[in-house]
């Protein structure tokens, strides 16, 4: 064993030299040992330094009550530790064995309508049941314990996924759990959940809580407040395994970083990770991009909210597919340079590191077919090859490690309102968070503006620009805080159907949108969704853009008009409106679900009607990032996602290639640039023709 180990995050560790993680999830359990050292090999060929230990070892590690097997995983820590690899080690706790459930049969989740997981999948665990909860804390104490301060250890990677499939559980247990967690909310008096639920709504008052049953199967929608405290309490439930098990670790291992991969799309909606965060001490995220054509915005939104779940500090890309997923309908393959170009788009926006799922790809099991770094096929393919290239790009990127991402704006993205929004009895039962969150985050970057994708609860005084698009539930505070943007001189973009509901899920009476009406200076007298074939025209934002899905009466009561509708019922209506506050402030209100190219106009107009600088580039293809170092130094990523080569006004060198420009640089084609300089963000025609 020699002195090569690394501690993570890289740059907390005086004297060590910075780099990016590099690496992925690695299973030895499932491979005869024979195999660990072609791992090992081939893993240093690639450039790895850090792999994902023990995510699934459970069963390996403790095939029964009494008996645990740790050999296997010395040898695996010993064997990475000989090769320079660090360690993010599982504390192995995401699947039980199958003793544990056959023992304890209560340790399964319930589904809503009563059905009991059975052994057999994955995560099938309650994330309320307290004998899984001592189990795995046994386990976790004994991983702690061995592991400690062995070289290899990195970084302690709590669980996997934690509620990425078990998130709801409705069996007796949780049933008994969720009267506990609301007795503490609601000050153990049930009058106060009766209110908070408004249960005189279809004869749902409760005398008692062992009357309370979490939101099973009903032949009708279920009550909107209990769905959202179940929700909450869910969310809860999982924070509390994650707590318990760090504090573990922590008490055995205080200098060893924690993290817990969080899902930041897809399943991961039905966690608050927005109160999980101050339980780790690196955010990690795993995103497994849509398979459709261009999906790079999804993989930006994605960035982007992990760094502001990370409060601007850089964060880890914990797993992302090197190729295909197996789990979709259809799970295509990384076109030529696509793997080079996704990975960057989450390094420009503030990982500093690229793990995949997974190092080997399995032979068996459900994802036998699932990409991997070492494909099927072994070393000599053109996967592998990738992935050795890819190895030495992130190799010569070491010194970004560490700084952090200069972002313009700020999206405001609340969980409790997603999980508000996206479900049945609104006006419009067709509206989706998810959509409109990522259509005005897309408009922001197309123009090449920096998007932190922030929880309402941050610190938004320090945007000049901050963009609600969808916060249909809000809860006084938080209003209070997006207002004062405004109110201190700076601009508020929300979207329409915001403001509607308080944090109890309860209409704020006296005209929409009860909680931003004065900040508006406008009232929503009626809500005016669009039938599927309908489409209404705008006027006034200088595109033939339309609304479509949504639209409303709004009466003005101080706001200025700055975009109409232009035919149909509302034809001469306000669309688009803007409320001034003091000498700078402003509170635009969009009051239609507009289209993506309308979207971009009005966007232009507010960054340039503030005097906010227009952080243009020559073409929403080109995105360019830039990360600034605690010594000054300036990396701007490039990546080219378009077809043909892009020219942006900038000095300095490629990280990449070695190459030194001057005046102005080139980004061919498809291709990746990281330079170290300075870079204007003026266009190049605007530049040469001044
Ligand atoms: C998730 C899990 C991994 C693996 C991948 C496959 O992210 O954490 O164990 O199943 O999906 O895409």
């Amino acid at each position: 064993m020699d002195d090569r180990w690394i501690r993570w995050p890289q740059q907390t560790t005086a004297g060590r030299d910075r780099l990016v993680g590099f690496g992925g999830d690695y299973n030895p359990e499932q491979w005869d040992e024979s195999v660990w050292r072609e791992d090992a090999r081939l893993m240093v060929e690639a450039g790895v330094n850090l792999v994902t230990v023990g995510v699934f070892a459970w069963s390996a590690l403790q095939p029964a009550p009494d008996r645990w097997e740790f050999g296997w995983l010395d040898r695996v820590m010993d064997l990475m530790a000989d090769h320079g690899i660090a360690v993010d080690l599982a504390t192995a706790t995401a699947s039980t064995p199958s003793w544990v459930t056959t023992l304890h049969p209560d340790v399964l989740a319930v589904d809503r309508f009563g059905h009991t997981m059975a052994q057999g999948g994955r995560q099938a665990w309650s994330p309320s049941s307290r004998v899984y909860r001592r189990l795995s804390l046994e386990l976790v104490h004994r991983m702690a314990e061995r592991y400690g301060s062995h070289p290899a250890l990195a970084l302690w990677h709590v669980s996997n996924e934690l509620g990425g499939h078990n998130a709801h559980c409705y069996g007796e247990e949780a049933a008994r759990a969720f009267r506990t967690w609301l007795r503490e909310r609601y000050g153990d008096s049930i009058q106060r959940l009766n209110d908070a639920w408004q249960t005189l709504v279809w004869s749902q008052r409760y005398a008692d809580w062992e009357e309370i049953q979490p939101p099973r199967a009903t032949f009708t929608d279920p009550n909107p407040s209990q769905l959202l405290d179940f929700e909450r309490f869910s969310s809860d439930q999982l924070r509390a395994q994650l707590r318990a098990e760090a504090a573990v670790l922590r008490r055995a291992t205080p200098d060893i970083p924690i993290t817990t991969n969080l899902i930041l799309f897809d399943a991961g909606k039905r966690m608050a990770y927005s109160t999980w965060t101050d339980d780790l001490d690196i955010v990690s995220s795993d995103h497994y991009l849509q398979p459709v054509r261009d999906a790079h915005p999804e993989a930006e939104f994605s960035a982007d909210r992990a760094r502001g779940l990370a409060d601007g500090r850089p964060w880890m890309l914990m797993e992302t597919a090197p190729g295909q997923t197996s789990w979709r309908r259809v799970n295509p393959a990384k076109r030529s340079g696509q793997l080079r170009r996704d990975v960057f788009s989450y390094i420009a926006r503030g990982s500093d590191t690229v793990c995949f799922f997974q190092w080997r790809a399995a032979r068996a099991g459900a994802e036998r077919f699932h990409s991997a770094m070492l494909p099927h096929g072994g070393p000599d393919t053109d996967a592998f090859r990738d992935v050795v290239a890819l190895g030495r790009d992130l190799a010569r990127c070491a010194e970004l490690a560490g700084s952090v991402v200069e972002a313009d704006c700020a999206l405001v993205l609340s969980e409790e309102s997603w999980w508000a929004l996206e479900r049945a009895d609104h006006p419009h039962n067709g509206l989706s968070a998810t959509e409109t969150l990522l259509a005005w985050h897309r408009a922001l970057t197309d123009l090449g503006a920096t998007v932190d994708v922030v929880p309402p609860t941050a610190d938004l005084g320090r945007y000049p620009l901050v963009v609600v698009p969808q916060l249909y539930l809000v809860d006084d505070a938080d209003a209070e805080r997006i207002a004062a943007v405004a109110r201190d001189g700076g601009t508020v973009v929300i979207g329409s159907f915001s403001g509607i509901v308080d944090e109890f899920d309860h209409v704020r009476l006296g005209g929409y949108p009860g909680a931003f009406r004065d900040l508006l200076g406008l009232r929503v007298e009626q809500f005016w969704p669009l039938l599927d074939d309908e489409t209404v025209v705008l006027d006034g934002l200088g595109t033939d853009g339309r609304a479509r899905r949504w639209a409303e009466v709004i009466a003005t009561e101080g706001a200025r008009v700055e975009a109409t509708l232009l035919d149909g019922d509302l034809a001469g209506g306000p669309a688009v409106t803007r409320m001034r506050h003091g000498e700078t402030g402003s509170a635009w209100y969009v009051g239609a679900e507009l289209d993506g190219d309308s979207l971009g106009a009005l966007f232009r107009r507010i960054l340039a009607d503030q005097g906010l600088a227009l952080p243009l580039v020559s073409s929403p293809a080109l995105r360019v990032v830039t990360r600034v170092s605690t010594d000054g130094d300036r990396f701007h990523v490039l990546i080219n996602h378009s077809g043909v080569d892009e020219t942006v006004v900038a000095d300095g060198t490629d990280l990449l290639d070695g190459s030194s420009h001057a005046g102005t640089v080139t980004v061919p084609a498809g291709a990746v640039r990281v330079l170290r300089g300075s870079l204007s963000r003026e266009p190049l025609a605007a530049v040469t023709a001044g």
